[in-house]
């Protein structure tokens, strides 16, 4: 009996202790199946690690570049920290034997180019971070294996452009953080594959255009923060093509170019039921700065009484112009009708005279 309760504590020891047997260059966890090789001066891989390792940690290293099918001896993890390295070249292939990740974080290397082979066999890959790296173009294609991303984070890198197809294949994106780019116009087409996105943040950024159909294929898209751009001027259109149940728009920190079309505009945008401009009363007006000092879109609503005037103006000068007219057309009937009257009396009084 004390055998059989003793048993199972043997049993587990020894396989602790088996398990001690795999090498290992960092610290590893059996249990948890992690590998910690975080700060530890890296310059290459480590050689040897657990092939059940599911977590990675290769942060803050000196990592130069990841070759070609790399990770060769540790396919089965889920989750690779290779942030705060040197990286500036990653292999066609390089991440192609790792089909069951899950989540990558780039986020502070050096990459400046992706290659359409960078994404071969990320198939799983729910979570890319790409911040804080040197990427000024998206090239078509760069994201193409990636079939069924979440969230891709790319801020804080060089972003300019954005090219047609660079989003092509990410029907299942949900996040894409773009804050802190360069990008300066929104093209029609580059986000016509993102059907299931949600959040699309372009934050910080210097976008003073949005083609007008460029926003109607995100149509569930939930967030929208244009914050911190370089927008004076926008189309009713462009946010009305938003078919979506209900969407936040975030604009300011944009240099609006306040007059009465753009008020109209945001009045009307204010009236459609499922796009809510959360931060309208902290849009402020770059022309009118100097003049009003502090001024802002949505707590003053005089910008177009300049034009009531005018068109007031017209009403009453039009109103007074033919109220004139019909006194003067009536004095004139009467006028004639004395005459005649008197004419006909004078008629008769000569004719009574003869
Ligand atoms: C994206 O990356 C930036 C910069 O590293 C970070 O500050 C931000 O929290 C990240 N956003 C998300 C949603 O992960
Ligand atoms: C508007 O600006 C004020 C003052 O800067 C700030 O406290 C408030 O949170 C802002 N509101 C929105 C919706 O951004």
């Amino acid at each position: 009996m004390h055998l059989l309760l003793v048993l199972p504590f043997v049993l587990e020891v020894q396989s602790r202790s088996m398990n001690l047997n795999f090498t290992c260059d960092c610290t590893c966890h059996t249990e948890l199946k992690t590998a910690n090789c975080s700060s530890s001066n890296y310059t290459h891989l480590p050689t040897f690690l657990p092939p059940f390792t599911e977590q990675l940690d290769l942060s803050f290293n000196h990592l130069k570049a990841i070759k070609s099918r790399a990770f060769q001896n540790t396919r089965r993890i889920r989750i690779l920290l290779l942030n705060d390295n040197v990286i500036s070249v990653l292999s066609k292939g390089a991440f192609s034997l790792l089909e069951s990740l899950l989540r990558l974080d780039l986020s502070r290397n050096r990459i400046s180019s992706l290659s359409e082979g960078f994404s071969l066999g990320l198939g799983s890959l729910r979570e890319l971070s790409l911040a804080e790296n040197r990427l000024t173009i998206l090239e078509n294609s760069c994201f193409v294996h990636l079939d069924i991303l979440q969230r891709l984070n790319l801020s804080h890198n060089g972003v300019k452009t954005i090219k047609m197809r660079a989003f092509g294949s990410m029907s299942t994106l949900r996040q894409v953080q773009l804050d802190w780019n360069n990008i300066t116009i929104l093209k029609n087409g580059i986000f016509s594959m993102l059907r299931n996105l949600e959040v699309l943040n372009l934050r910080h950024n210097q976008i003073n255009c949005l083609d007008v159909g460029v926003l109607s294929p995100l149509i569930s898209l939930a967030l929208l923060d244009l914050t911190n751009n370089n927008l004076s001027s926008i189309q009713f259109k462009t946010f009305l093509s938003l078919n979506t149940y209900s969407t936040h728009i975030m604009l300011h920190g944009n240099p609006w170019k306040c007059d009465c079309d753009l008020q109209r505009v945001f009045r009307k945008l204010c009236n459609v039921k499922r796009l809510f401009l959360d931060d309208y009363d902290n849009l402020t007006c770059s022309n009118l700065d100097e003049i009003h000092g502090y001024y802002t879109m949505g707590l003053d609503t005089e910008l177009c009484i300049a034009e009531m005037v005018t068109v007031l103006v017209i009403t009453i000068t039009v109103v007074i112009t033919v109220v004139a007219a019909i006194v003067m057309a009536e004095k004139k009937r009467k006028n004639k009708n004395k005459e005649k009257h008197w004419t006909e009396v004078s008629e008769y009084s000569c004719a009574s005279q003869d």
